[in-house]
């Protein structure tokens, strides 16, 4: 491995090489301003590195994906949610007492102050659930300075809060929206269950638990706790490196992740698919108008950024869609089986060949949720409240990284040149 060489008109400048443990090495181009008074362009940062991170490996063209090391595959089937939020926070898979102590230390923030539940009472009942959620965290950033003292920066009790007062922040935006009491968290249940239970649960009776539901919530939260330098990710460490404190960082994170290109899209296919069978089910069709170039119409849930190959978190839940929904209705759920014949359809077909589109993670994600009773506007939440731990570790790593500048990227500009004022009675 060796640094490579920039050479233009009578500049020659050494790119030094920054060596990747696997995957990309980076050229190291922090010079290159100051040598040639140029600067790099690079729409959408397909092709930029904006920092080393140790977090999470994906190789896309292999379709691998690996938090601190371990194969997501192993972990969906062998952990738990707060294992794999513990692996991703702290590097290490946790031992039982860590795992216990870390958990009851999180299930103590579960409560939330009460004021910051009447705050619920105040937003409108039609409100979309993210911006709810967004503006929830953002005001959790008082009431946390507030109430546990002034300190945001004290990162493992931040952490601790996070994890435990966002679950809660979810269901109450959701119990806002269908006008039902909020419920206390239950110290006898596992995070999972309580999040299940503030959603669909009633203060009138015990909440029948389902648990192949609860450990498919289980799973969908693990194959979401991180993708490294993602829209919203990557949003959490723009906010947070100006100085901004996390809770806020991740406010905007959760904006970030609510557009129909990022994890909005796991809304996007439920519409998709319930779309296509109102029109007949014919997915050639949709599979011709998407391919259509004076057409925008997207196929949602299929292309990525770097997968150019089988998502392997896709994988993972097309199984679980399979389990769950057919053995829950007894017969062959019909948007299943749509999305089924629409990946077939968009796999064998050289559009999708030729451009490498393979289906993403939110494909069948949002057939589960509907099967969990979720409607269609929380999907993205649930993708939020597994993204969380990601979101958290990228802030402490990159807080803790002597290397983080405030995040200020150039510009090519392509605007006027200077030109004389021109007074109003003299325009038009
Ligand atoms: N349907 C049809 N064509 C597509 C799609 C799609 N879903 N995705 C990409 N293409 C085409 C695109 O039109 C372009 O074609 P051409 O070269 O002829 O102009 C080519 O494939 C390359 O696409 P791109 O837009 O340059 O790729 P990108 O890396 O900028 O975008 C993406 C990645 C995920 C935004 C995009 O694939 C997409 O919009 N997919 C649908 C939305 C979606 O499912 N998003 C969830 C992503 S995974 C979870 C997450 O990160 O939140």
């Amino acid at each position: 491995m060796t640094n490579a060489t920039f050479s233009h008109d009578d500049v020659r400048l050494d790119l030094p090489l920054v060596p990747a443990s696997q995957g990309n090495n980076g050229y190291d181009i922090a010079k290159l301003l100051g040598a040639t008074g140029d600067t790099t362009l690079d729409v959408g940062f397909a092709n930029t590195a904006s920092c080393c991170s140790a977090i999470t490996f994906i190789d896309g063209d292999a379709g691998i994906l690996r938090y601190r090391g371990y194969p997501i595959e192993q972990l969906a089937e062998q952990t738990t949610f707060l294992e794999v939020a513990y692996l991703v926070l702290y590097g290490e898979l946790p031992t039982q007492t860590q795992l216990d102590e870390f958990s009851a230390s999180i299930a103590k923030y579960h409560v939330i102050d009460e004021r910051m539940r009447e705050m619920f009472r105040t937003m409108p009942r039609k409100s979309h659930p993210m911006p709810v959620l967004s503006a929830s965290i953002n005001a959790l950033s008082t009431f946390a300075v507030s109430r546990y003292g002034e300190d945001a920066f004290d990162l493992d009790r931040a952490t601790h809060i996070l994890l435990g007062s966002v679950p809660t922040l979810a269901a109450y935006g959701y119990k806002n929206s269908v006008g039902q009491p909020f419920l206390y968290a239950d110290e006898t249940l596992s995070y999972i269950e309580n999040f299940l239970r503030m959603s669909f649960g009633l203060p009138t009776g015990p909440y029948p638990f389902d648990d192949d539901i609860t450990r498919a919530l289980d799973v969908l939260l693990i194959l979401h706790a991180d993708h490294e330098q993602n829209c919203s990710t990557s949003t959490v460490r723009m906010v947070g490196s100006s100085g901004a404190n996390i809770y806020v960082s991740i406010a905007a994170g959760v904006s970030a992740l609510s557009g129909p290109l990022h994890g909005g899209a796991n809304q996007a296919v439920l519409e998709m698919l319930k779309g296509i069978r109102d029109e007949g089910g014919d997915v050639h069709s949709y599979i011709n108008k998407v391919k259509d170039r004076k057409d925008t119409t997207k196929l949602m849930g299929f292309g990525h950024r770097i997968y150019k190959n089988y998502d392997p978190r896709a994988a993972i839940v097309k199984k679980h869609a399979d389990s769950i929904l057919r053995t829950r209705s007894g017969t062959q759920d019909e948007l299943l089986d749509l999305a089924l014949q629409l990946e077939d359809a968009a796999l064998s077909d050289p559009y999708f060949q030729e451009r490498k589109l393979y289906p993403n993670v939110d494909f069948y994600t949002g057939l589960i949720y509907q099967a969990m009773g979720f409607p269609q506007n929380m999907f993205t939440v649930l993708f939020a409240l597994g993204r969380l731990p990601g979101w958290i570790a990228h802030w402490r790593e990159q807080f803790t990284d002597p290397a983080t500048k405030i995040n200020r990227p150039r510009q090519v500009y392509v605007g006027e040149v200077e030109r004389p004022f021109v007074p109003i009675d003299q325009r038009g």
